[in-house]
């Protein structure tokens, strides 16, 4: 395989199809949304690709500009919408400026996105950011870089973030001398792995993990996997929850979605939506749960499964529901606004349901005289009887407070 891996734009694999109907579902509602902020939207894929495949499939770039494009055509909003878009690509700049040629005003930047996103935020103060970061490994995630986005300099800032998190874990072996060996033989068949990053046992590889996650905390995980206390998955899902509670240290709501290529599987690798908005954690938990019937037929003949059976396709049954809102709305004792509490059940329990199901057990729970709610209006304009709305946006607000 070359350098650049030309082969990954060959065919559009299963895979990339998943990241990319993730990137695609959640867009539309959150341009819409964004939209309303009367801010001006930066969009940026930082390792864009040639923004189609060769099999004539989309690829990320145009997925996102004709989602940008239909949201500016559909917005009801009056007076200039901005919205900038800018493609980032290591080696397929070139291809990105033929394939992107209907879309007049994108940036296309030629080089590498560690070197080249600072110049591109630069200015872009008091702008709604967003960020898909879909690189072939790991190696260009400095999670520092994260954390400098999330300073406070833009009105919003959401990144999406493609985390392979069993490379992570294939390279801390390799820097502690070891080999990472999955009991299946199999395990990275159908995960065809694009990712050159080669790390030793020097100092410097150390450092280089260290940076990408943000901490030293993968070491114990490493050695707890090396010493057999732990397998691969665990270690995998050990580090995966680690580096998400780390990147909380800047986002408050971050999303970790496990991506399985067939049912039954354990995960691949990781989606990961981090945000310091509750109300884009909760669109892209609600995203995720309305769109799993069309993410579960993509390819594979259907076979192509992300959750578990229990976790996202609305199997999830209405006791263990309730259980979970109960035990997680009990720590809200003062006022607190519904989205955020909402938000704060996704990254604790992941996207296991829509919020409309939250709702109604929490209706269900207000009725019990166990949850207190206030609205915004309380009273209906038209028929002047108290509102009964368990949802947020649209003018109305709501704040919630266990009682018992
Ligand atoms: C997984 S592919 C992206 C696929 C794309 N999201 C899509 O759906 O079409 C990763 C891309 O990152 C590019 N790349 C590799 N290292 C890079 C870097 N440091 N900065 C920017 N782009 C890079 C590669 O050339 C490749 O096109």
């Amino acid at each position: 395989m070359s350098k650049k891996n030309d082969d990954f734009f060959v065919e559009k694999k299963p895979w990339s199809e998943v990241k990319d109907q993730l990137l695609g579902c959640y867009l539309k509602p959150y341009v819409s949304k964004i939209l309303h902020t009367r801010k001006p939207l930066v969009y940026v894929d930082c390792f864009a690709g040639k923004g189609k495949f060769d099999d004539g499939k989309q690829g990320s770039p145009l997925i996102a500009l004709d989602i940008i494009q239909q949201g500016l055509i559909s917005s009801k909003m009056t007076g200039h919408l901005q919205i900038a878009a800018a493609f980032i690509d290591l080696n397929y700049a070139d291809d990105l400026r033929v394939n992107l040629k209907d879309y007049p005003g994108v940036k296309i930047v030629s080089g590498a996105y560690e070197d080249k996103i600072g110049e591109l935020l630069k200015n872009k103060g008091g702008c709604n950011v967003f960020l898909y970061i879909d690189p072939y490994g790991i190696k260009a995630l400095n999670c520092s870089k994260f954390d400098e986005f999330a300073n406070g300099q833009f009105n919003t800032i959401e990144l999406l973030l493609n985390m392979n998190s069993f490379g992570f874990i294939r390279e801390g072996c390799r820097v502690m001398g070891q080999q990472f060996k999955m009991d299946d033989d199999n395990f990275f068949d159908d995960l065809v792995e694009y990712d050159t990053t080669k790390l030793d046992t020097s100092d410097n590889s150390v450092e280089a993990l260290n940076q990408i996650a943000g901490g030293d905390y993968w070491k114990s995980i490493i050695e707890q996997y090396l010493s057999g206390k732990i397998n691969g998955y665990e270690a995998e899902e050990n580090f995966s929850e680690q580096y998400c509670l780390r990147l909380s240290q800047s986002y408050t709501y971050v999303l970790n979605m496990p991506i399985r290529i067939h049912q039954n599987q354990h995960p691949k690798y990781r989606m990961i939506h981090a945000t310091n908005h509750p109300s884009g954690c909760v669109l892209m938990a609600n995203n995720i749960c309305n769109r799993w019937e069309l993410l579960k037929d993509i390819q594979s003949g259907g076979q192509l499964s992300l959750f578990q059976d229990d976790f996202n396709n609305q199997s999830i049954d209405e006791s263990t529901l309730r259980e979970r809102v109960i035990d997680h709305f009990t720590q809200y004792g003062t006022w607190t606004p519904l989205t955020e509490a909402e938000a704060m059940f996704y990254v604790k329990y992941g996207a296991i349901c829509k919020s409309g199901d939250i709702a109604n057990v929490l209706k269900a729970l207000e009725k019990e005289g166990r949850l207190a709610v206030k609205r915004n209006p309380a009273f209906s304009e038209k028929t002047q009887r108290p509102t009964n709305f368990m949802a947020e946006g649209h003018g109305h607000t709501v704040s919630v407070k266990w009682v018992k």
